[in-house]
């Protein structure tokens, strides 16, 4: 449905505007904040917890949410951005040189609700002087669950069994049924070592399984170090790994990071896991791989073209697919809310925001 107008959108009343927000002396009932800009208006560009919107709406002039239950099409979007101080983004919404032009001269703050920020065209930010924030931290440990989640489903072939008890195909217990890879003991290869897959990896001890490493940086990861775990490259990672886990941002370097020649590397036993970005991916190749048995299996909790799945991949009975619920917790979500809230008002009342993303924008 288009959005008909901004009197549609949930709102508080519009007054006068002026390009840098006047302070006053406040405090936010958590005492985060203490300088307040009472000009500023904002836009959040999808429903999120309400105590991200109560902290904006408590502090701004004025904070229009998309009224919708879904992401804003592109016209809805642009719109919804127009003429704002600051915009809080989800991971869905490309928001480019287009978007800022939308947004206009007076947007100081681009607060993205993912600790991902490849929507986001950073350079461009940078270029016009916008910080860019995102949600570092807050989502780690939550996100690092969903990792295991898919692991263990996929392992243990849960979602599969599941499905075949309800359909009504379970005649009694069986001694070949379902049979699935072992996790304890197994060997867990991360592609990714930054705070998700440190994360990940801390959960391996509990399980006995031997821990291997690659990254895109040169340094060593001191805490899966000290768990025994190895730093190797990627081709030994995915000979040597019986579960592959995804916890690199997606950037030019890590597209397709995962095509055919790497899925082939992999043992017809192994798993692949992937809670970063989809097109890390080449959902093609998996779906090959996946269909052809070269691989046992995979658990995904994010796509290339999200929400479109790559054909034939919801066919296949040895792949468990998520709608990328990783940090959709309800705790996390909060204050993930909050600190995107945060990150704005810290912004528009100049000062530094806990997570910016570009922070060459502030020290200039
Ligand atoms: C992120 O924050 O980047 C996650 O993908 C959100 O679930």
């Amino acid at each position: 449905m288009p959005l008909p107008g901004q009197s549609n959108l949930l709102t508080l009343p519009p007054g006068p505007t002026v390009p840098r927000p006047r302070t006053d002396a406040g405090c936010d009932p958590r005492g985060v904040v203490r300088e307040v800009p009472v000009q500023a208006s904002v836009a959040v560009t999808r429903r999120i917890p309400q105590n991200g919107i109560d902290l904006l709406r408590a502090h701004c002039r004025r904070v229009d949410v998309n009224p919708h239950d879904r992401a804003p099409t592109r016209s809805e979007l642009l719109e919804l951005i127009a003429d704002r101080d600051g915009v809080l983004t989800m991971l869905n919404d490309r928001i480019d040189d287009e978007a800022f032009d939308a947004a206009g001269p007076r947007c100081r703050v681009v607060a993205n609700f993912a600790v991902g920020f490849n929507n986001i065209d950073i350079a461009a930010a940078t270029r016009r002087g916008i910080v860019v924030t995102n949600t570092p931290e807050v989502l780690t440990e939550t996100t690092a669950d969903l990792a295991w989640a898919l692991l263990m489903a996929s392992a243990r072939r849960i979602v599969e069994s599941d499905r075949f008890l309800r359909t009504g195909r379970w005649n009694g217990w069986g001694p070949m049924q379902f049979l699935g890879q072992d996790v304890h003991g197994a060997t867990l290869g991360l592609i990714g070592a930054g705070r998700i897959g440190t994360a990940v990896g801390r959960r391996a001890t509990g399980f006995g399984m031997r821990v291997l490493y690659c990254d895109v940086g040169s340094q060593t990861n001191p805490t899966l170090d000290a768990m025994g775990a190895r730093r190797v490259d990627l081709p030994e990672l995915l000979r040597k790994s019986d579960f592959v886990s995804i916890h690199v941002p997606l950037t030019d370097q890590t597209h397709h990071l995962i095509g055919r020649d790497e899925l082939a590397m992999m043992k017809p036993t192994a798993h692949l896991i992937n809670t970063a970005r989809g097109p890390i991916v080449d959902e093609e190749a998996l779906v090959e791989a996946l269909k052809a048995r070269t691989i046992a299996g995979a658990g995904l909790d994010v796509y290339e073209n999200e929400p479109a799945l790559a054909p034939g991949l919801t066919d296949l009975d040895n792949v468990v697919c998520l709608p990328h619920i990783g940090s959709a917790g309800t705790t996390t979500r909060a204050k993930m809310a909050e600190l995107t809230a945060t990150n704005i008002l810290a912004v528009l009342r100049g000062e530094r925001p806990p997570t910016p993303v570009n922070p060459e924008v502030l020290d200039r």
